[in-house]
C-alpha cells in the first residue's frame, strides 16, 4: 500500500544521552538455554541438538559469571521480570535455575511481584519437573503445545501427544499461578473450520493467556527445502487472512483479546516479559545467542551475545561474558525500534513517551493519514494505536511512522 511519506530531519546530535531511567520503568532479565532433544522442521531459533549430556554446573558458572559482568556494568536496577527461553528450558535441572535466579537476586533487587517464566515443552518428562522450577522461584510457565491435533503434532515433528499436552498443561495449573500455551496456525492443510473447533477447545484448557502464532517459512529450515520444492503447501493468502479473522473473533468472544499481534489474554494477565520488550524498556540477555537493551551512561545499547554455546561458554570463560555486538542506537534507531515494538500492542504507544525515546514528537501528518484511512486511532488516553483494520498490515503503518 502507498503511504505519503515526509523527509524527516535529525536536529539534534543523534547519540545525546537521554533522560534518565524513569522509576517505573520496568526491567527485564532474558536468560537463553539453547538445548532441545531434537530439532523441529520450522523452527530457526538459536536451539541446538546436542548426543552427549550437557554439563550443567559448567552452564551455571557461565550464567552467573555473565549476570555479575553485566549487573556491574549498568547497576542497580529491580527486577520485574525472568524469563527463561529456548531452546527448551525446561531441560534444565530445577537447580540449574535455582543457582541463575539465586545470581539474579544476588546482583539485583528482585520486584515482590517479580514474574518468573519458563517455557516449557509438554512432554511428561518435564511436566515431572514443574514442582521443582516452583521451588526454584518460577511462578509461570509458558507450554509448546502448538497443536491439538497429533497428525498435526506428527506433521510438525514435535515429540508430544495431545495426551501428553493436556497432562502437562493440568500439571502446570495445578502447579504455578500462571500459565500460558503455545499454538502454530495457518498450518499445511488447516481450514478455518477446523481452526476455530481446535481454537475453542484450546480455550477450554487456557486459563489467562495463549499465544497464536502464524507458521511462518523460515529460511535455511527444513520446512523452507520441502515448501521449495512444491512438498509442503501453507494456505494462501486469503485462508491466512480468514485463519487470522477467526483467531480474533473467538479469542474477544471468549474473553481472551489480542493485546499484542499474536499474543491474547485476560485483561491483566498479559505476559509482563514481553510487555517489557514491546513498551521499549531495558532487559539484560543472558547466555548463547541472547539479546539485550542496556541504558549505560544514559545511552540505549543493543547487545547481543555468541550464538554457538561452545564458544558462548569459552568467551564467558575467558572474559566474563560472551557479548559479540554491542552498538549504541542512535535516536532515529531508538524511534523506530519503539514503533516497530510498540505498535505490535493493542494499547498502541504514549505519544509523550515516543517524545522522550525520540528526542522529536510523532508526525501529525502522518497521523492524519493514517487516521483518514482506518488504520490507527487516538484511543481516550492519548495513546496512538493500529485499528483492527490497520493489524494486517501493521508493517507499512510502522513504515509509515518511521524516520
Ligand atoms: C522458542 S520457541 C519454543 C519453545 C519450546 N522449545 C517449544 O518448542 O515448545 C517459542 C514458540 O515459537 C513458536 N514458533 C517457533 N517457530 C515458529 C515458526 N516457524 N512459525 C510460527 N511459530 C513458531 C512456537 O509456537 C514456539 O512455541
Ligand atoms: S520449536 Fe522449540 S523444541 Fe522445537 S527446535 Fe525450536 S526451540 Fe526446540
Amino acid at each position: 500500500m502507498p503511504l505519503a511519506r515526509s523527509d524527516h530531519t535529525e536536529t539534534r546530535d543523534e547519540r545525546e544521552p537521554l533522560k534518565g531511567r524513569e522509576p517505573s520503568d520496568a526491567f527485564g532479565v532474558y536468560i537463553h538455554w539453547p538445548f532441545c532433544l531434537s530439532k523441529c522442521p520450522y523452527c530457526d531459533f538459536n536451539s541446538h541438538v546436542r548426543r552427549a549430556a550437557i554439563d550443567e554446573s559448567r552452564f551455571v558458572r557461565a550464567f552467573v559469571a555473565e549476570i555479575t559482568t553485566t549487573a556491574a556494568r549498568i547497576g542497580a536496577r529491580v527486577v520485574s521480570t525472568v524469563f527463561f527461553g529456548g531452546g527448551t528450558p525446561s531441560l534444565m535441572a530445577p537447580a540449574t535455575v535455582a543457582a541463575v535466579l539465586d545470581a539474579v537476586a544476588a546482583h539485583w533487587t528482585m520486584a515482590p511481584d517479580v514474574e518468573v517464566t519458563l517455557e516449557a515443552n509438554p512432554t511428561s518428562v518435564e511436566a515431572a519437573r514443574f514442582r521443582g522450577y516452583r521451588a526454584a522461584g518460577v511462578n509461570r510457565v509458558s507450554l509448546g503445545v502448538q497443536a491439538l491435533d497429533d497428525s498435526a503434532l506428527t506433521a510438525l515433528g514435535r515429540l508430544h501427544s495431545v495426551r501428553e499436552a493436556r497432562e502437562a498443561v493440568a500439571i502446570a495449573r495445578n502447579t504455578f499461578d500462571r500459565y500460558s500455551f503455545d499454538l502454530i496456525y495457518a498450518r499445511p492443510g488447516q481450514t478455518p473450520a477446523q481452526w476455530r473447533r481446535e481454537l475453542a477447545h484450546a480455550i477450554a484448557e487456557a486459563a489467562e493467556h495463549l499465544s497464536l502464532y502464524q507458521l511462518t517459512i523460515e529460511p535455511e529450515t527444513p520446512f523452507a527445502a520441502l515448501h521449495a520444492a512444491g512438498k509442503l503447501s501453507v494456505p494462501d493468502d486469503d485462508t491466512a487472512r480468514a485463519l487470522y479473522d477467526v483467531t480474533q473473533e473467538v479469542c474477544t468472544a471468549r474473553g481472551l483479546p489480542a493485546y499484542e499481534v499474536s499474543n491474547h489474554a485476560r485483561p491483566g494477565a498479559e505476559c509482563r516479559h514481553n510487555l517489557v520488550y514491546w513498551r521499549g524498556h531495558e532487559y539484560a540477555g543472558i547466555g548463547p545467542g541472547a539479546h539485550g537493551r542496556l541504558d549505560v551512561d544514559g545511552v540505549r545499547r543493543a547487545v547481543a551475545t555468541e550464538k554457538r554455546p561452545e564458544s558462548w561458554l569459552m568467551r564467558v570463560e575467558a572474559q566474563g561474558h560472551g557479548v559479540v555486538a554491542d552498538e549504541a542506537l542512535t535516536r532515529a534507531e531508538r524511534a523506530d525500534e519503539f514503533l516497530l515494538m510498540g505498535l505490535r500492542l493493542a494499547e498502541g504507544i504514549a505519544p509523550e513517551r515516543f517524545q522522550r525515546v525520540a528526542g522529536r514528537p510523532l508526525d501529525h501528518e502522518r497521523i492524519a493519514f493514517l487516521r483518514q484511512h482506518g488504520l490507527v486511532e487516538i484511543a481516550p488516553n492519548g495513546h496512538l494505536r493500529v485499528t483492527a483494520a490497520g493489524f494486517p498490515v501493521l508493517d507499512a503503518v510502522v513504515a509509515d511512522l518511521a524516520a
